[in-house]
Parts: C-alpha cells; sequence; structure tokens
C-alpha cells in the first residue's frame, strides 16, 4: 500500500482517501467573510488548518469566523479593506505574530468594474488592478521571507477562466487585471522554486453559491440563466463553491508536490482555451 494511503468505508464500500496532510497549517485567505473565499477557509478548517481571514465587514467576518471554530479551527481574523496602504502587510505581519509561521497563503480577494473599454477611467482601472493584483503582490511579499526561513510554503490565487480566454465586451479590465495574476505567478513560482514554495492558480468557471453574483442572475433572469447555462456549461450546471474548495486544499497540501507554476480550470468544461 502506498505509505501515504488510508483505507476508509464510504456508503458500505472500502475506498481509499488521500491523507492532505495539512493539519496545523497556517494559512491565510484574503476576501473570507463570503463567497468563494470562506468556503475555501471552511475546507481548510474541516482539514486541521490553522486560519488567518479577512474582509471589510467585521460583522460578517466573525459570523464566518464562529462557524469555522464551531469546527474545531483556531482562526484569526482581521476587518481590513486590503486596498489601503499597509493593510496586507499588516494582516500577514499579524499572522506570523500570532502563529509563529505562515504555510500556505490563498490570494482570493477580486471584484469587477463592467463597462465598455471607451468608457472605462484610469480610476476604474487603477481600483480594480489593486484589488485584482496589487493586493495579492503586497501579501505574497511580505510572506515570502516567513515561508523562506520555514523551509517551504505554497500560495494560491484566485485567478478566473477570463484570465485565460476572452470573458467578451465589458469585461476588458476584468480580464487584464487576472491575465496578468496568472502571468505574475507563472514566474513567482520559477523564482521560488528552489525555496521550496510552490505558486499556483486557480481559474473558476462561473460559480454559483448563495448571494453570489450568479445566484443574484439566476434569481432576476432565470430564463436567461437557462440559455446561458446551455451554450457555456457543458456539464449543464454552475460550479459549486465546495468544488473550488476542495481543489484549494489539493494544491496547497504536498500531495501536489509536482505542481507549481500551473494554472488549473476549475470549471466543468466552461472554458475554451487550449492553453
Ligand atoms: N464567483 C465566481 O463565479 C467566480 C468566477 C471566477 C473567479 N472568481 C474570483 O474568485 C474570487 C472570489 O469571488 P467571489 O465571487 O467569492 O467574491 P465575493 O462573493 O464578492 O466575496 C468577496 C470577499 O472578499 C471580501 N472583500 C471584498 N473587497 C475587499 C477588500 N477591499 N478588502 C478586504 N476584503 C474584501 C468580501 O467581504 P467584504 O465585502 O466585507 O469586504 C468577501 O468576503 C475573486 O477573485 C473572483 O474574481 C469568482
Amino acid at each position: 500500500m502506498h505509505p501515504q494511503r488510508k483505507e476508509l468505508q464510504h456508503r458500505g464500500e472500502a475506498i481509499w482517501i488521500m491523507d492532505l496532510n495539512l493539519k496545523d497549517k497556517v494559512v491565510v485567505v484574503t476576501g473570507s467573510s463570503r463567497g468563494l473565499g470562506r468556503f475555501i477557509a471552511e475546507g481548510l478548517a474541516a482539514e486541521g488548518c490553522r486560519l488567518a481571514i479577512c474582509a471589510r465587514s467585521a460583522g460578517k467576518l466573525e459570523e464566518a469566523a464562529r462557524g469555522m471554530r464551531a469546527a474545531g479551527a483556531e482562526v484569526l481574523t482581521m476587518p481590513t479593506d486590503l486596498t489601503v496602504p499597509g493593510s496586507p502587510e499588516a494582516l500577514i505581519g499579524l499572522t506570523i505574530d500570532h502563529f509563529g509561521r505562515i504555510d500556505c497563503l490563498v490570494n482570493n480577494v477580486g471584484g469587477n468594474r463592467r463597462g465598455n473599454f471607451v468608457d472605462t477611467t484610469d480610476s476604474d482601472w487603477q481600483a480594480v488592478l489593486e484589488l485584482n493584483l496589487n493586493v495579492h503582490l503586497r501579501c505574497a511579499r511580505k510572506a515570502v521571507p516567513s515561508m523562506m526561513q520555514n523551509g517551504g510554503g505554497a500560495i494560491l490565487f484566485i485567478a478566473s477562466i477570463f484570465g485565460r480566454e476572452a470573458g467578451g465586451p465589458g469585461l476588458s479590465i476584468y480580464n487584464a487585471t487576472k491575465s496578468a495574476l496568472i502571468s505574475a505567478a507563472k514566474i513567482m513560482a520559477l523564482e521560488l522554486a528552489p525555496h521550496h514554495i510552490r505558486v499556483n492558480c486557480i481559474a473558476p468557471g462561473s460559480i454559483r453559491f448563495p448571494g453570489g453574483s450568479w445566484d443574484r442572475r439566476v434569481q432576476s433572469d432565470p430564463e436567461g440563466m437557462k440559455a446561458f447555462i446551455a451554450q457555456n456549461l457543458p456539464i449543464g450546471r454552475f460550479g459549486r463553491a465546495e468544488e473550488i474548495a476542495d481543489v484549494a486544499a489539493f494544491l496547497l497540501s504536498e500531495r501536489a508536490s509536482l505542481v507549481t507554476g500551473a494554472c488549473l480550470n476549475v470549471d466543468g468544461g466552461q472554458s475554451r482555451s487550449l492553453i
């Protein structure tokens, strides 16, 4: 038997489970009071990680932390706007002060300003570049020296399939910032490989969860969204946030020891790019 494989009874049958060996790892997840970040943090809490989570709204953040603590996780919360100068560095610094180390960083926070390219302003571009790119680079720059000291680590960026291929009209800012993120991650992976720090991206497709943007679109235009699914989603449904969380946990774990510099589509076949 593979030394890291264990047998588990699942629905009356013996199956092999993959031990991700993430217990007690210290992980920062940015933008984690709701949405994908929260699902990723909850998934990591279930794996036994110690977590630092952040968002602007303190109330929602504490509510998220309560659920993770109830599942047995140690959770540090930092209500903050990561676009405020000094905030990304403070988040990583606080995590290292509190837990004594940082093993993994999930740069999840992100947003969009939709609009025709000619109508977009410098301030639109600057705001989304800050949130979708610069904040992540600042978190990573602060975390890397500590990971090097510990002998390694893992960094994950939540990009989008629209960083790998054209998302369509109105998405120039989103597309460009997500492409930049994937590009930066690849070079970071090359530079950090000798230090045993793996750097990867997940490119989610359209993921629906209660209160999320796809959920709102389904509520406001159910027929239009049925047509969208038929035309764009080969598996016939939106992705689930848990499906992103599972891949995130795997990529952070040593079971993905050969995976670095990768950008993994997690999209049920939605994306059309060959690369
Ligand atoms: N959902 C999808 O289908 C999908 C598809 C592809 C890629 N993605 C990417 O996945 C990531 C998460 O998306 P999501 O849909 O889960 O987002 P979301 O539902 O809008 O959640 C965003 C999270 O980030 C926090 N946040 C937002 N701005 C912040 C700031 N300035 N400082 C600190 N925290 C902030 C929010 O809390 P507060 O508002 O309280 O700050 C919230 O916890 C993004 O990078 C997105 O581009 C999502």
